[in-house]
């Protein structure tokens, strides 16, 4: 297994497949995709790219007392086939130091309910209570501190 940086436009087979397969290709395209400070990591087996997540400097105000600058992640997909291997684990530990080494002490994310499971093992914590976003699903406010 191989984790690289890749261009937004690898991501989009991924993000539509596990993400919004009832949307459009114009759902996968988010905002900030292509600002300087975005990165977007994956993780290849035998050349085939199975696990992808995103990264934006973007705060969320609750947090901006003690952690000043941030990251948020979106588009975290593993391939089903791929699942339960550690890829999506592997993108976030490759992550973190970059975030760090942006000034970043925080990274964030709205969590879908059904991975949470998921983020809590990798750390995350949850925060406050569950929210809808249409067409997606519940979701709750996620982070970990990166020190
Ligand atoms: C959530 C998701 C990204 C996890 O990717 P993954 O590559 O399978 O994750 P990992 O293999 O690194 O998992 C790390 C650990 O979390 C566990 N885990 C993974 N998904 C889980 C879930 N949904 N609930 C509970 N635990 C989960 C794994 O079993 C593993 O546990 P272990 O360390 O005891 O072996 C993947 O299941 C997925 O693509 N789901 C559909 C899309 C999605 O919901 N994305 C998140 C949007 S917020």
């Amino acid at each position: 297994m191989k984790v690289l940086r890749v261009s937004v436009r690898d991501t989009y087979p991924l993000r539509h497949q596990m993400l919004r397969p009832h949307g459009t290709l114009a759902d996968c395209v988010f905002k900030g995709d292509d600002d300087e400070l975005t990165f977007h990591l994956g993780a290849f087996i035998d050349g085939k790219l199975v696990s992808v997540a995103s990264f934006y400097f973007e705060n969320k105000d609750i947090f901006e007392a003690a952690h000043p600058y941030q990251y948020r992640l979106r588009g975290m997909a593993t391939l089903p086939e791929f699942q339960g291997q550690g890829l999506s684990s592997a993108l976030l530990k490759t992550a973190f130091p970059l975030i760090k080494q942006n000034q970043c002490t925080l990274l964030w994310c709205n969590a879908r309910v059904s991975a949470e499971g998921f983020y809590q093992k990798v750390g995350f914590k949850g925060q406050g209570d569950v929210f809808p976003i249409p067409t997606i699903g519940d979701h709750r406010l996620m982070s970990i501190e990166i020190r």
